[in-house]
């Protein structure tokens, strides 16, 4: 296999040909033409709710990256839903995080309680409730905000004795990260409106699977839901995933960094970072990932603390998403996470790492000031 650099600025791209574009430009279309006289033909595009060239190259290059065949959607919330709704049936139980992306959980214990499904929540480190009965284990790892992390080759082993499924979201890692398939996982689902496309400007969610089955559902789910990507976005997503070596490797450089900062300053209460040998979760992590993100979490004393910092800061943008160009900070508590007030969820973007951190020292200073 070729460096993660090669493999992203050549995924999902057509063979060259003279005079054409590297990337195809976007193919904008509600109803394609159709044959006048055979009318609808299977492999021949006919309506942009279920056929779409853009999404077919993105898919490609996606799919490639994490091994499998891949199903995009409009946001990571609607991959998220077609996973869950899809896969579970009344009677089913699924396990969800109890510290993962909480519009999952809420997710689950609305429409999926109010279905007939069981619903147990499960904190990413354990312990984990019988799982040879659940039909399908939704993990996070690393969990988001708290980055706790949890093994799963493991898990699938336990939930597979049982004949069940396991999904991971895989948003943080984003596929350079981690490759939950190759861990044994049945499905990576993921927002690439975070770290895969990293320019704070789209919305983008997707599904893969080695599964055909299941991809054929899920793509049929898409198609009576209608939850898919504009192709402009898809487009763009794509462009943007040939930065994702170089996006990942500068994020990962200022997170190392930022997180040294925070654990040496007065100001943290305490920090997480995976790839700090320190942290309870660099074992796993070094063990089944192939990188680790540049999100940091970390806690000041309260609320008007992380106003301070905030305020100080001439760098770090105060905004609920991770994995941009952009550094920026969410204080999760504002969100209803159940986290302490001071926590703070930090996305180093790919600004020079000396900049960074001589910015988060001053504002950490004005913090103790
Ligand atoms: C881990 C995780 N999964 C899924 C989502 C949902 O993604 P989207 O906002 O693209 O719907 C998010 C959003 O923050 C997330 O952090």
């Amino acid at each position: 296999m070729t460096g993660d650099g090669t493999r992203v600025v050549h995924a999902g791209l057509p063979s060259p040909v003279p005079g054409r574009s590297f990337l195809p430009g976007p193919a904008f279309g509600a109803p394609y033409h159709l044959d006048p006289v055979l009318g609808p033909q299977p492999g021949v595009d006919g309506y942009g709710r279920t056929d779409n060239p853009t999404w077919r190259a993105l898919e490609a290059a996606i799919g490639g990256l994490e091994g499998g065949e891949c199903v995009t959607f409009a946001s990571g919330m609607a991959a998220v839903s077609a996973v869950l709704l899809s896969v579970l049936r009344p009677g089913d139980t699924v396990v969800v995080p109890a510290d993962g992306y909480y519009k999952t959980r809420a997710f689950a214990s609305s429409h999926l309680a109010e279905r007939g499904v069981t619903v147990l929540e499960a904190p990413t480190a354990g312990p984990y409730p019988a799982l040879d009965t659940v039909r399908l284990l939704l993990i996070e790892t690393p969990a988001n905000p708290g980055l706790d992390v949890c093994d799963i080759a493991e898990l699938a082993a336990r939930v597979h004795a049982g004949g069940g499924l396991v999904a991971v979201d895989n948003t943080t890692p984003t596929p350079l990260g981690q490759r939950p398939l190759d861990l044994g996982a049945d499905i990576s689902v993921a927002s690439g409106t975070k770290a895969l496309t990293g320019h704070s400007d789209i919305l983008l969610g997707y599904v893969c699977t080695r599964d055909p089955e299941l991809a054929a559902s899920l793509t049929a789910w898409r198609g009576s839901t209608g939850a898919v990507a504009g192709p402009f976005e898809a487009w763009l997503a794509h462009r943007s995933i040939g930065t994702l070596d170089l996006r990942l490797a500068r994020q990962t450089a200022n997170a190392a960094a930022v997180a040294e900062l925070l654990a040496s300053h007065p100001a943290v209460s305490s920090v997480r970072w995976p790839g700090r040998p320190e942290d309870p979760a660099y074992a796993v992590a070094s063990r089944q990932m192939r990188r680790v993100p540049g999100v940091v979490t970390f806690t000041l004393a309260d609320k008007a603390a992380v106003e301070v910092f905030l305020e100080a800061s001439a760098l770090v943008f105060a905004a609920t998403s991770f994995g941009g160009l952009h550094s920026s900070a969410d204080r999760r508590a504002q969100w209803g996470d159940d986290t302490p007030d001071g926590l703070i969820r930090f996305s180093c973007g790919v600004e020079d790492t000396d900049d960074l951190v001589a910015d988060v020292r001053r504002a950490l200073d004005a913090v103790v000031a």
